[in-house]
């Protein structure tokens, strides 16, 4: 059964993400899909959403404390408010947006993995490496497992390769699937795509071989066509 992600980045309201996740709880419910279904809005929308019962709220991001001094901020305090359980860990963004280090994103992996979350880690490499072929492509890529528990029960990876993210250049088929079987003849676990991902072309990438789902971001924010993705993968 496909994982459908949904990673609202810095979109939606808390109001419009609060009829979001009801408009598609209401969907999944009323069409009996029981696909795999996550998603992750902003710190400021999160909420306990007691009607969901049909899929996962998770975190983009958290720090790794429980609270403290750590200005802006959230920790395990603000994520147990609403019985969050679920983060992304080392999302391209974080990487090479807001600057975040694999010492740091380690760290944080740690923390929340000793606390039983359930693990989204992203990996992924930028243009400039994936032009210097495959075998540089995943030895840069493994860099990125550097202080992972990669046995961790409650893990699924995400292969997003930074130049596809927010771009409308979906990787290719061969692309996905070359750095797929790499990726799980290392590591035994669930393995997301994401980047580009389209209403389109996600039934076709969750096909591939070595593809377990989809996490998607700008595809997803219109709440017709996140319903549409489901539709499409349901069976897959
Ligand atoms: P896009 O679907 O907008 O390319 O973003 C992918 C992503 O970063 C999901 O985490």
């Amino acid at each position: 059964m496909a994982i459908i992600a949904s990673n609202f980045k810095t979109n939606h309201t808390r109001k419009s993400t609060a009829s979001f996740v009801n408009e598609v709880n209401e969907f999944l419910k009323t069409n009996e899909i029981s696909s795999d279904v996550y998603i992750f809005p902003t710190s400021t929308s999160l909420d306990s959403f007691d009607t969901v019962s049909t899929f996962t709220i998770g975190a983009q991001n958290a720090y790794a404390t429980a609270k403290g001094s750590f200005t802006g901020e959230i920790g395990t305090t603000q994520l147990d408010e609403f019985s969050i359980k679920t983060i992304l860990i080392g999302h391209s963004e974080r990487r090479h947006v807001l600057g975040e280090s694999q010492e740091e994103i380690a760290k944080k992996f740690a923390f929340y993995s000793e606390l039983g979350y359930k693990i989204i880690y992203c990996i992924g490499e930028p243009l400039e490496v994936k032009e210097q072929g495959l075998e540089k492509t995943l030895e840069y890529v493994y860099e990125q497992f550097e202080g992972i528990d990669t046995n961790y029960e409650n893990l699924v990876l995400a292969y997003e390769p930074v130049w596809a993210i927010g771009t409308g250049v979906t990787a290719t088929n061969d692309d996905i699937t070359n750095v797929h079987s790499a990726i799980k003849s290392k590591i035994e676990k669930p393995l997301l795509y994401g980047g580009s991902v389209k209403v389109a072309n996600v039934r076709e990438i969750c096909q591939l071989n070595g593809v377990d789902g989809a996490l998607i971001g700008t595809a997803s924010w219109i709440v017709e066509d996140f319903k549409q993705i489901i539709e499409n993968t349901k069976d897959v």
